[in-house]
């Protein structure tokens, strides 16, 4: 029946049928007297708390409400901050000085007290507020060229030591302070509960007790405690994602958590009592919902539970434009989630449009007057606590400027020590590890083996991570490098070798280093607990230096536990060494045996999350019912304590190997997406493998043909005498909201062998954008670029894409390779015209 409809119907029909209705949702009760008190050591000070109430009394409406608003550096000026009296500016992930990621520590200092600057400018009419900068410090000042780079919170997390976590916490702050910044957006005390999370490495551990005692510990260290508090040498702390990221169901990014109030209260929320009593003075609030309910407008939690429960006197920050994700508000306009308890927006780029929604809506009661004092007050002693009203130019503190402290020797061996604290044996049979180099020869392999960027994962540099070579990290070094200076300091040799082949005479032990890529935020959500990247490329490696009777032991990067059997079978031994950072030589100082052949270090890490059994046995966490992991939480075996894995059981479930931005790879469909062809009459007519699909009067083709490879890409033929498409097409539909809103792209890898000549289209979701214009050239492959976005303005529905559609009623051919999501570049816009 729907075939007869006329194209344009039909479109139309299916996004109305697919839309979500938009339901009120009403998350459960909450009860904040069962929840727990905390107790913060830092104390309301008479003596502040009056000042405040001097400063605020003199403060105009515009005044207060700028302190509200943290607008990102790349969409504000100097100028701009006295304009709009803002409070506080942060740097996002990856932004850097000009865009520049070498940015110097000068040109940092340069542009902050620009800023800073402008919020004491004399122009300001009522009293003068210092604004604040804010970085996402997450493992290391990790924005900063040059800094010191600690493992990310998976590895801290198996390291079990919280002295340690102080410790990376006072060497973060320092580095935060060479740079004059004021506040860093750590730690994240989710506690991920689902691996396919692709934050999953942000989470110390999936038991609460773990996040717990790390929360009180990293935020002492960041901040100081008693006499230190916030002195010369800290920095402002941020517990983050208030409340319950680490438990969205599926684990996606952004998502809606489930849990009752007791789960809520006691997994997901066991950090946050522990920051409070550590003296946290930041909370920030977490994109995800509670059974539906955005927690930017959960008052109940934001304000009856954290604020007067728990005694939250400092200040809560919104996530990144989280708050114009909840219903009725846009970036621009959220009063909503301000009533609800957000004191400071996290408002990149629409703070202007905030700024005058902010003024207009504390002028005619919507915002009430009370509120927006509360939430100033709250600024204004965060401020004084950090004695931000005092330290003057951000680069005449003290350390900043500092450039051997960026970086420094000391912060580096703290690093050190923790990568080798953090290294799990999951295996190690016949007793290979540790290596002994005395007069040996070591094979070190794997794309993994010297590449820092892979060692260093999200968050480094740039906000995805994935744009960084070895050069881009000055003092650091690749897990490579160490165990070549450990094998010579031994007596041995070592060798590199990408794919694993050697000449000559064959080496006595091989260390594989393999895994996943680096990813942030939703980058990273999966499907299953498998491995994407280098899953086919590692095993046979292995198995080949098996067959070539080398003991090799494997060393895995990953931000998460994944299903690996296989190749922990074709392994001697195997360590999971999560995302160790800077500091690659800590793998070394576990692995390689001294010249005596005795161990220089054991093993001290154990699981802190449970490591699967099959790729699709996720949720797994230690305490549920039928709990059955390949290795349990708690697990690590050590040179002390040997025990034999033997062969593990290799599960038989097909693998999606594409990683879930990827819907066509070398012509081939992934993710459950397979190319058809189609018209109004007959919408969708398979493209069963190598075989040809014709349409009607070959009104359109579709063949394969060779790109790079045999048979790795399709040529489509329009010869216009048929309004006709191609398309990608799932029987599910997939939700691509979340992408669409972190600004992904979608890129279609094509060679015009044939232009146009009628208008081309473009339809995601629904919405039907027009592509003609950019097809006009022929003859070389090019990449199609339109931001998913366009598809929502155009009508497209992003929450249920079951087809991505290429479509013309004109003569065209094309050759087509590769359909994925990328991240945004500049230039990117959509598309204008036919
Ligand atoms: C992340 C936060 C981060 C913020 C600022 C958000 O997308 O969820 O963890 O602090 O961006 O970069
Ligand atoms: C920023 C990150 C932020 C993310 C939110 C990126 O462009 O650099 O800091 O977390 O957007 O989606």
């Amino acid at each position: 029946m729907l075939c007869t409809r006329p194209v344009a119907l039909l479109v139309a029909f299916l996004a109305a049928c697919s839309s979500p209705i938009a339901l009120a949702q009403t998350a459960p009760t909450v009860h904040p007297d069962r929840w727990p008190r905390a107790h913060s050591p830092v104390r309301q000070d008479a003596a502040t708390e009056k000042r405040i109430t001097s400063i605020l009394a003199r403060m105009s409406v515009e005044e207060k409400v700028g302190q509200t608003l943290q607008p990102e550096m790349k969409s504000i000026t100097p100028a701009d901050v006295i304009t709009y009296h803002i409070g506080s500016i942060e740097n996002g992930g990856g932004s850097v000085p000009g865009g520049n990621k070498h940015a110097s520590v000068g040109d940092w200092l340069r542009m902050i007290d620009s800023y800073w600057r402008a919020s004491v400018d004399p122009r300001h009419k009522g009293p003068r507020v210092p604004l604040m900068w804010a970085s996402d410090a997450v493992h290391g000042h990790n924005n900063v060229f040059g800094a010191t780079l600690f493992p990310h919170n998976i590895g801290l997390g198996a390291a079990r030591d919280p002295d340690l976590i102080r410790r990376i916490g006072a060497a973060t702050a320092e580095e935060v302070r060479v740079l004059g910044m004021d506040w860093s957006f750590a730690p994240t005390l989710a506690v991920v509960q689902d691996d396919r999370w692709g934050r999953t490495y942000e989470s110390y551990s999936e038991d609460p007790a773990i996040v717990a005692e790390y929360a009180t510990a990293m935020v002492s260290g960041l901040q100081g405690s008693g006499r230190t508090f916030l002195d010369r040498d800290h920095v402002i702390a941020t517990a983050k994602h208030f409340l319950g990221d680490g438990g969205t169901d599926g684990g996606r990014d952004q998502g809606d958590n489930l849990a009752s109030e007791e789960v809520l209260r006691d997994v997901h929320g066991a950090g946050y009592p522990a920051a409070i009593n550590g003296g946290v003075q930041a909370v920030m609030a977490s994109f995800s919902s509670w059974h539906g309910v955005k927690l930017h407008a959960n008052k109940p939690l934001l304000t009856d539970v954290l604020k007067d429960r728990m005694g939250f006197d400092g200040l809560v920050i919104g996530d990144w434009n989280a708050h114009g994700q909840v219903p009725g508000c846009s970036k621009g306009d959220c009063p909503v989630a301000f009533n609800a308890g957000i004191d400071v927006f996290n408002v990149p780029e629409d703070w202007k449009a905030l700024y005058a929604s902010m003024v207009r809506e504390v002028k005619d009661g919507t915002v009430p007057m009370a509120r927006l004092d509360d939430a100033v007050r709250r600024v204004l002693r965060v401020k004084m606590r950090a004695n931000v009203f005092d330290q003057g130019l951000p680069s005449s503190r003290p350390h900043a400027g500092d450039t051997a402290l960026l970086g420094a020797t000391t912060h580096r061996a703290v690093a050190r020590e923790a990568v080798a604290k953090s290294l799990v044996l999951l295996k190690n049979d016949p007793g290979l590890l540790p290596i002994d180099p005395r007069g040996h020869r070591i094979l070190v392999v794997g794309a993994g083996a010297d590449d820092i960027g892979k060692q260093t994962g999200g968050w480094s540099l740039s906000w995805q991570g994935n744009d960084n070579a070895n050069i881009d990290f000055p003092g650091a070094t690749s897990i490579w490098k160490g165990i070549k200076a450990a094998v010579e300091a031994g007596g041995g040799t070592a060798v590199l070798s990408h794919d694993g082949r050697f000449t000559g005479t064959k080496p006595d032990a091989a260390i594989v280093v393999f895994g996943e890529n680096p990813y942030a935020e939703f980058q990273g959500d999966q499907a299953d607990v498998a491995l994407h990247v280098e899953n086919a490329e590692s095993l046979s490696l292995l198995r080949r230096l098996r067959a070539a009777q080398v003991p090799t032991a494997a060393v895995l990067i990953s931000g998460r536990p994944l299903y690996l059997n296989p190749q922990i079978n074709a392994a001697d031994a195997f360590v999971a060494a999560w995302l160790p950072g800077s500091e690659g030589a800590g793998i070394a100082d576990v692995l390689i045996a001294k010249s005596d052949g005795a161990p220089a270090h054991d093993f001290q890490g154990k699981l802190p999350f449970s490591w699967p059994k099959r790729p699709d046995q996720t949720p797994l966490n230690v305490g549920q019912p039928g709990y059955d992991p390949q290795f349990a939480f708690g697990y690590g075996l050590t040179y002390a304590h040997p025990a034999r894995v033997g062969t593990l059981p290799e599960a038989k479930v097909a693998v999606e190997t594409a990683a879930r931005g990827v819907f066509l790879k070398d012509g081939v469909g992934t993710n459950g997406f397979a190319l058809a062809i189609g018209d109004a009459q007959a919408p969708r007519i398979a493209a069963v493998g190598a075989r040809i699909a014709t349409y009607g009067a070959e009104a359109l083709t579709l063949r394969r043909v060779d790109r790079r490879r045999q048979e790795d890409a399709w040529s489509a033929a329009w010869t216009g005498t048929e309004d006709a498409w191609i398309e990608l097409a799932r029987s599910e539909p997939m939700d691509l909201s979340r992408e669409a809103n972190g600004a992904m792209v979608l890129q279609l890898e094509l060679n015009v062998t044939r232009p146009p000549t009628a208008a081309v289209t473009l339809t995601v979701g629904g919405g039907e954008v027009p592509v003609g214009g950019l097809l006009r050239r022929s003859g070389d492959w090019m990449r199609l670029r339109v931001p998913l976005r366009c598809f929502g303005t155009a009508g497209g529905n992003l929450t249920g894409v079951s087809a991505i559609r290429l479509r013309t009623a004109g003569a065209f051919n094309i050759l087509l390779s590769d359909v994925s999501l990328q991240e945004t570049a500049a230039g990117d816009q959509c598309p204008a015209g036919k």
